[in-house]
């Protein structure tokens, strides 16, 4: 079965053409295209700035993706798009392009749950078209997985791939929303998470000091809890007393803030480790490009002796691959070809 993904949640154009039979796949096509560039002069993403984007790359994208690929548009058997959650405008481009698309072809188009693609993006051992099948990895059931982009932080229980319980949230900012605020701070360009990440790793290894201490909001509660907004206020407070920081003192605050979300990070997956007994333990979106997390995720599952599936490069931020499999594993049955909207706020 052939499966086009369609990905627009955010400041990513995607578009993926995945080939699928039992558990084995083969990429045929993967296209990720960023629109950061348009979007940093404003310091973070403008949904319609995003709108306008998707509008014009979306027809170019498919039409490269077909040509490249060599795949015919009379193969292709379902279309795939995410629903949401994500910034409305830009879901609602995917969708209309899909819901076009699918009625040229005559094929089911399906709405996909953005954050299920997270999960699901760590089965795929690679982002990159090959020409033979590769297998998906096994999930061990029940699996935890620790969802951590600029719009969610979710620790979600997994009894079956398509059957998710949220067991915690954040109360109030994602943790990739808090790096690129506390970035912004800083000074770093959009988007900061990588730009913390790279100061605090050159911090660790000159040994630069850490005369500034911040919170770890939450470690201490008993539930599955998160907050991220004082610990960024807390480093505003830091900011302001120390006026204009020197490169080191800013390169502290980095590796200090990046300490702090770790910590929290694991000490509330090691919590729903402990309660619900999980066999595998993956870790999807796009901080978790993050090393200092991985190593630290690593670490954990070490501990606990269960296995870790991680993103294969390329595929912790948003992309379609994630979007196409997700596709492929829907109900062939009851695919909802049109008439559904964009969801800005669904939950798994
Ligand atoms: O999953 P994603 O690509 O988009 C959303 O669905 O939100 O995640 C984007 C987030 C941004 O906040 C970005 O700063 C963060 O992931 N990010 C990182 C790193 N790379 C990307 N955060 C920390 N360290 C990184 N290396
Ligand atoms: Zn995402």
């Amino acid at each position: 079965m052939i499966t086009l993904g369609i990905e627009t949640s955010c400041d990513e154009t995607a578009i993926c053409l995945l080939e699928t039979k039992e558990n084995q796949y083969r990429i045929l096509g993967n296209i990720v295209h960023s629109q950061i560039e348009s979007h940093r002069e404003f310091g973070g993403v403008v949904p319609m700035l995003a709108k306008r984007e998707h509008i014009k790359n979306l027809p170019i994208l498919y039409e490269k993706i077909i040509k490249e690929s060599g795949v015919s548009e009379s193969m292709i058997d379902r279309v795939a798009v995410t629903q949401g959650p994500g910034l409305e405008p830009a879901l609602w481009t995917g969708i209309l392009f899909a819901q076009e698309l699918g009625k040229k072809l005559d094929v089911p188009v399906i709405p996909m749950n953005h954050m299920e693609g997270h999960i699901v993006a760590s089965l795929l051992s690679q982002s990159k078209s090959h020409s033979e099948f590769q297998t998906l990895k096994e999930l061990s059931l029940p699996a935890l997985a620790v969802l951590i982009s600029g719009g969610h932080t979710e620790i979600v229980k997994i009894e079956k791939l398509g059957s998710y319980k949220v067991l915690g949230s954040t109360v109030d900012d994602a943790v990739g929303e808090a790096f690129d605020k506390v970035a912004r701070m800083l000074q770093l360009p959009y988007p900061g998470g990588p730009e913390i990440s790279k100061l605090a790793e050159k911090a660790r290894r000159e040994s630069i000091p850490n005369k500034i201490k911040l919170p770890r909001p939450m470690i201490h509660s008993k539930n599955l809890t998160f907050s991220f907004s004082g610990l960024k206020t807390a480093a505003l407070y830091a900011l302001r007393e120390i006026g204009t920081p020197t490169t080191e003192q800013v390169m502290g605050i980095a590796r200090e803030f990046e300490d702090a979300v770790t910590e929290v990070l694991i000490s509330k997956t090691q919590q729903a480790l402990e309660e619900h007994e999980a066999q595998t333990l993956i870790v999807g979106g796009g901080v978790i490009a993050n090393i200092h997390i991985r190593e630290a995720f690593e670490n954990l599952a070490n501990k606990y002796s269960i296995p870790l599936y991680l993103p294969a490069t390329g595929l912790s931020g948003d992309n379609a691959l994630m979007i196409a499999l997700c596709g492929s594993f829907a109900d062939a049955k009851k695919p909802s070809s049109e008439g559904f909207k964009a969801s800005g706020n669904l939950s798994l």
